[in-house]
């Protein structure tokens, strides 16, 4: 996979399920990993970073897992510079058809000081890093970590050293999200020009997000020379996040004019895997993020929507189309029977065998008899509500809430917990409050609420409303989610979805018994 700086070709590195999981919360369950690569995969990503295999037992187990079933993409898995990480890293992807491993150590000052290295002792270890990792695989991406704030004559050193013992990607990372468009563009210059042996291999751009320019930062390190973006869906990151995969490739397809680099990402698959990793995620992308926010293709002022309908091209600069979005969303209401819903599905990209459409079927009237218009959102809600709760151990039965200006407000709740109906009633500070105290009192347990989070799944006062619930239980994360027309409804299902999937964790990681 080496590209020349002559190349047109882009290679993107996703990084979203090792670089984007690693944000505080955002972390994925094993099958939402699997899902999410297997998308990345379908869209035409050139390499997968699936995770950190040395972190968990969890985390090698998705690499592993992801590695097997990949198609098209390298399936990569990071690593520290010591033998052991890389040999862990390297078992995980070794059964992909395309493995890479990645291994990475802090080359700046600040980084050189943690471990207390010299500069000449970090060089001695990189070449016995990259050497072992190459024994292992033809495919290997060493990155200087901090790369923007090292020495650019330690760092042509230490890259010359990697090129050397058989790195095939050296990446550039702005760990801190520090440079800017010029200096990005200057360094890989600078970079290309001066160390020996650049002219083989790729030069990868992997930027933060920190003063909102890893998107114009990996950009003009493509324009001098580099020829793999890194990135995540939706920009997902620790802190302000990375580069947003949907907008370096739709700024290269939109501006192919003045960037004539070319990806083989597939955009109308953008809308859809965006979708999907807010949801699993629990970061909701905000309404005006570019490409992917609700707001992104609404041109709602006077004076956008009379060009707007006089010519699209007025003010649009990409159709909704190219990234996924349909042209119309008001799709289906009560009438509507089961093979326009699933023709609707299978146009949203879910794939639904007959009993799930059975399933969903029975919701969908149910949604459509409270509300008139069924969007496309509302339909991707469903999809991802409940599909499999049937199996939950625990289900909301009966929920009443008393709730106005007048405290307390209670509420009265019902839940099934494995097969038996259990009751109680609680107050609290608010509807929700008193719902979640009374979820408490009916299953106590020791996890901690670390996120609630409300959104409307479309306009009115009749939308539903989308329910995120985070928790955390002995350093483990897991999260929940419901939609329901009925705020507080949604708020239980989610509180109770989580749950649910803190019981398969738990299940999950007891000692197997010998
Ligand atoms: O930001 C960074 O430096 C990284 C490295 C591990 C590549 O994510
Ligand atoms: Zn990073």
């Amino acid at each position: 996979m080496t590209m020349t700086t002559t190349s047109d070709h882009v290679l993107i590195f996703d990084t979203t399920l090792r670089d984007g999981e690693q944000s505080p919360g955002a972390t994925m369950t094993h099958d939402e990993k699997l899902e999410i690569a297997e998308m990345l995969d379908d869209m035409g990503v050139d390499i997968i970073e699936a995770g950190f295999p040395i972190a968990s037992e969890g985390d090698f187990a998705a690499v592993r897992e992801i590695a097997k079933r990949s198609k098209q993409s390298v399936i990569c898995g990071l690593s520290r510079a010591n033998f052991k990480d890389i040999d862990r890293c390297a078992e995980a992807v070794r059964h992909a058809a395309k493995p890479r491993i990645h291994t990475f150590i802090g080359t700046s000052p600040l980084h050189r000081d943690i471990p207390n290295l010299t500069k000449d002792a970090m060089a001695d270890l990189i070449h016995e890093t990259v050497t072992h990792a190459r024994n292992l695989t033809d495919d290997v991406q060493w990155s200087a970590m901090d790369a923007t704030r090292t020495e650019h004559d330690y760092l042509c050193r230490v890259i010359e050293i990697a090129i050397k013992a058989g790195a095939t990607t050296i990446n550039i990372p702005d760990t801190v999200g520090y440079t800017a468009p010029r200096e990005s563009a200057d360094l890989i210059h600078m970079l290309i020009e001066k160390v020996p042996g650049a002219d083989e291999v790729t030069f990868a751009t992997h930027c933060h997000n920190d003063l909102g320019m890893a998107t114009a930062n990996s950009l003009a390190a493509v324009e001098a020379g580099a020829r793999q973006i890194e990135c995540t869906i939706n920009g997902l990151g620790e802190r302000a996040g990375n580069t947003a995969l949907e907008e370096v490739v739709m700024a290269l397809k939109v501006r192919h004019d003045i960037m004539p680099w070319n990806t083989r990402v597939d955009t109308k698959k953008i809308m859809n895997i965006s979708r999907r990793v807010a949801q699993v995620s629990g970061f909701a992308v905000q309404y005006n993020k570019a490409i992917v926010g609700k707001n992104a293709f609404a041109h709602e002022s006077g004076i956008h929507q009379d060009g707007m309908l006089k010519n699209a091209e007025t003010f649009e600069i990409m159709r909704p189309e190219d990234v996924g979005l349909s042209e119309t969303s008001l799709v289906l209401g009560k009438h509507s029977g089961r093979a326009a819903l699933r023709d609707r599905l299978n146009q949203l990209g879910f794939d639904v065998g007959d009993n799930q459409l059975k399933d969903v079927f029975v919701r969908f009237k149910e949604l459509a008899d409270r509300k008139k218009e069924v969007f496309d959102d509302d339909l991707i809600a469903l999809m991802r509500d409940g599909t499999d709760a049937a199996n939950d151990r625990i289900q909301v039965k009966f929920l009443r809430v008393i709730c106005g200006t007048e405290a307390p407000q209670s509420a009265d709740l019902t839940l099934e917990v494995d097969g038996v109906d259990h009751q109680k009633t609680a107050t609290g500070d608010g509807p929700v409050d008193a719902t979640f105290n009374a979820i408490q009192q009916l299953f106590p347990h020791d996890a901690r609420l670390q996120l609630y989070q409300v959104h409307a799944v479309t306009e009115g006062t009749d939308a539903q409303a989308t329910v995120s619930v985070r928790m955390e239980e002995n350093g483990k994360i897991v999260t929940g989610q419901s939609s329901d027309t009925d705020t507080v409804v949604a708020s239980a299902k989610a509180y109770v979805n989580a749950l649910n999937n803190l019981l398969v964790r738990r299940e999950k990681t007891k000692p197997e018994s010998v």
